[in-house]
């Protein structure tokens, strides 16, 4: 079948298209139902199926004849080593683990936070918490201890997986005092934790809390794989909204396997046997799915780097690892490529890699400039895909399917909506805009098998937070347009949240961190150009009146306050302190218009205005600190 084809048979016989896609899973209990409607807007695929997501990922494998193939390569240019794991070895590690998280009474629907960094042991740990149907939720590294507290008391963990420490580049991340604090922090508390001392820093342990990984195992069973339902969750996620409060997204087991290993053949056009680079972190969505679960689903290599693209130690560093590994396909953000670019414009590390192995560039996380995709396609030679997801879908809205049917590449878009989704743009009262007219984005429902099934404990935030605004469809919270071959074009978010070097982030949780300061009346705070990181976050601070200490002392205090709150991935390093917020007679504060002026876009003056005058004190504070127009 073509990509029409195919397409057409998703919208119209879905039970069909993801019914034959599901016969590459095994099943311990066929399903009774592809789809079962019945409790929409709560929809469950494969309803009444069973199987073991982990069985799917390595056993099977190992049954099957690849059992010395390479499951997982570890190359870790931060610590000078490198490790091999064939799915037989990384089948009893995690099986081994499972069984030390059974002797902590880890069962069936049991929460599991993983709180570590970019080594092989993390792998593991989702895998094993799959193995006995335990529920994992990794907390990514970069957050600071206030934001693991948050979600411990969310998830409310029997047990919480860390390490001594993380490395960035060459500092010390001392994971466990950041945890130790954490559960301080927490109103919940953990009955255990597994601590994986690694040898650049030994973490203190709590007696008869903390338990050594490495003795663990030591001493525990290889356990076998339990069968769970289909629709029972295999993790939680947690993602920035427009408030504080991060959103647990929840995964089923049995839509996530058939939409992890349908994307790996029919978006990828990876086989068994290929190796399979996603250089991003477990701690986010794109690491889940595809450093973890889909290229293992997959029967192929997967590759989990714990560098950077630039600085360990170089700019070539990606192309020394796509030679040594023979990388087939890299998945990253283009923030990524930026950085690289920024170093090595003309490209001249590349020559010094053979790249014969490598066929195609994937990225995603963030809008991709058509500068930077032109730049790879250049350099790189390959084709460059930009494809279009979110956490909340897991897998691709929008991409080139390559193991389809390959589209020309139009720079600036994900070209169209995968099998699976569709995909439409609505104007503010719920009508589909004319073609290149751009809208707000939604998704019919019922989405594609593997995304979000709910909010964990939380149906009506779910409902609320992507169901209500459209009846009968899904609010993807980005803005754009569809052109006249139905390529779509995601143009910017609708709400508070920003995207920094592809993460995302709520303005609305730094601006409840800047409110917290004892000399803040007011703030907002918004995402402004950056030509590395695609955006930055910049806070705007009206003190409390008689509050007379110097501004800079102050700006210090809350840079320093965003790095503890929410850590040091937010890269809050800029704010100014104003006299007053722009503002809408309504009260409604304009960040809109204060985004344009930073980044010296022409804007309209809002006819509500309530003193235009404060505009213009803006402008010429923003242009002090080289924004605006400012050097
Ligand atoms: N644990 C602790 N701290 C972390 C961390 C982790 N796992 N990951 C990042 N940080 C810290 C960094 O050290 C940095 O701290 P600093 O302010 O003291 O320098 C801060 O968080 C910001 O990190 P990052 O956004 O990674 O910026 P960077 O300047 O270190 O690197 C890039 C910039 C572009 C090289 C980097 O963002 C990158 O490689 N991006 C790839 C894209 C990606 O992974 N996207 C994920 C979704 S696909
Ligand atoms: P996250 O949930 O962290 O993966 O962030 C998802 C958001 O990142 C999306 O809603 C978009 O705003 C943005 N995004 C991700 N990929 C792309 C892309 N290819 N083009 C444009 N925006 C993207």
């Amino acid at each position: 079948m073509n990509f029409q084809q195919n397409y057409v048979q998703s919208m119209t016989q879905p039970q069909t298209f993801w019914g034959n896609a599901a016969e590459d899973i095994d099943w311990e209990r066929a399903w009774d139902s592809v789809l079962d409607e019945t409790n929409a807007p709560f929809y469950q695929w494969f309803a009444g199926g069973e199987l073991n997501t982990c069985y799917n990922a390595l056993d099977r494998h190992i049954e099957n004849g690849r059992a010395d193939q390479t499951a997982l390569i570890y190359d870790s240019p931060v610590t000078a080593s490198k490790q091999n794991f064939t799915y037989l070895e990384l089948r009893d590690r995690v099986a081994v683990l499972a069984g030390a998280l059974r002797n902590m009474g880890v069962v069936k629907g049991d929460r599991v936070v993983i709180y570590m960094p970019m080594i092989p042991e993390t792998a593991m740990a989702m895998l094993a918490c799959a193995r006995i149907g335990a529920i994992h939720s990794v907390v990514f590294g970069g957050f600071a201890a206030d934001q693991l507290a948050s979600r411990i008391d969310d998830a409310k963990p029997k047990v919480i997986l860390s390490a001594s420490c993380g490395i960035e580049v060459t500092r010390e991340i001392p994971y466990k005092d950041l945890l130790d604090t954490a559960i301080e922090q927490a109103t919940f508390k953990p009955s255990h934790c597994l601590i994986f001392q690694r040898p650049q820093v030994k973490a203190q342990m709590t007696a008869g809390r903390d338990i050594d990984w490495q003795q663990a195992c030591a001493e525990a069973p290889a356990i076998d794989c339990v069968t769970v339902a289909s629709s029972d969750p295999l993790y939680i996620l947690y993602t920035s909204g427009t408030t504080g409060s991060p959103k647990g997204v929840v995964r089923d087991n049995g839509g996530h396997a058939v939409a992890m290993l349908w994307s790996m053949r029919n978006v990828y056009n990876i086989q068994p046997g290929d190796v399979f680079w996603a250089a991003s972190d477990v701690g986010w969505v794109v690491g889940h799915s595809y450093i973890v679960y889909a290229p293992l689903l997959n029967g192929s290599t997967t590759l989990l780097y714990e560098g950077k693209p630039v600085g360990t130690p170089d700019p070539g560093a990606f192309w020394r690892v796509i030679e040594e590994h023979k990388v087939n396909v890299l998945f990253t953000a283009p923030t990524a490529f930026r950085a690289i670019k920024k170093e090595d414009p003309l490209g001249n590390y590349l020559k010094k890699y053979d790249l014969s192995h490598f066929h195609t560039l994937f990225l995603a996380g963030e809008r991709c400039d058509p500068d930077t995709l032109k730049w790879a396609e250049e350099l790189l030679q390959v084709p460059v895909i930009d494809h279009w997801w979110q956490t909340e879908t897991g897998w691709a809205i929008a991409s080139n399917c390559l193991g389809i049917e390959k589209f020309p590449v139009k720079p600036g878009s994900p070209a169209k909506a995968v099998p699976g989704y569709d995909v439409r743009v609505l104007d503010d009262t719920g009508n589909n805009v004319s073609e290149g007219q751009i809208g707000n984005i939604v998704i019919k429902l019922p989405m594609a098998p593997g995304c979000l099934m709910t909010l964990w404990n939380n149906d009506q935030g779910f409902i609320d937070a992507y169901l209500k605004h459209y009846e009968g469809y899904y609010l993807t919270g980005d803005a754009g347009y569809k052109d006249s071959d139905d390529y779509l074009w995601i143009m910017s978010r609708i709400d508070d949240v920003i995207n920094v070097a592809g993460h995302r982030l709520s303005t609305g949780a730094f601006e409840e961190v800047l409110a917290s300061h004892p000399d803040v009346a007011e703030c907002a705070v918004i995402g402004v150009s950056d030509k590395l990181k695609g955006e930055l976050p910049l806070g705007l601070a009206v003190l409390k009146s008689g509050v007379n200490r110097p501004h800079a002392e102050i700006i210090s205090e809350l840079i320093a306050l965003v790095r503890k709150k929410i850590g040091p991935v937010a890269a809050f390093k800029q704010a100014i302190i104003i006299e007053r917020l722009p503002k809408t007679r309504s009260g409604k504060i304009l960040r809109g218009t204060m985004r344009s002026i930073a980044d010296s876009r022409a804007y309209t003056m809002p006819a509500t205005i309530d003193d235009p005058a404060i505009l213009d004190e803006i402008e010429l504070s923003l242009k002090t600190i080289g924004y605006a127009g400012g050097s």
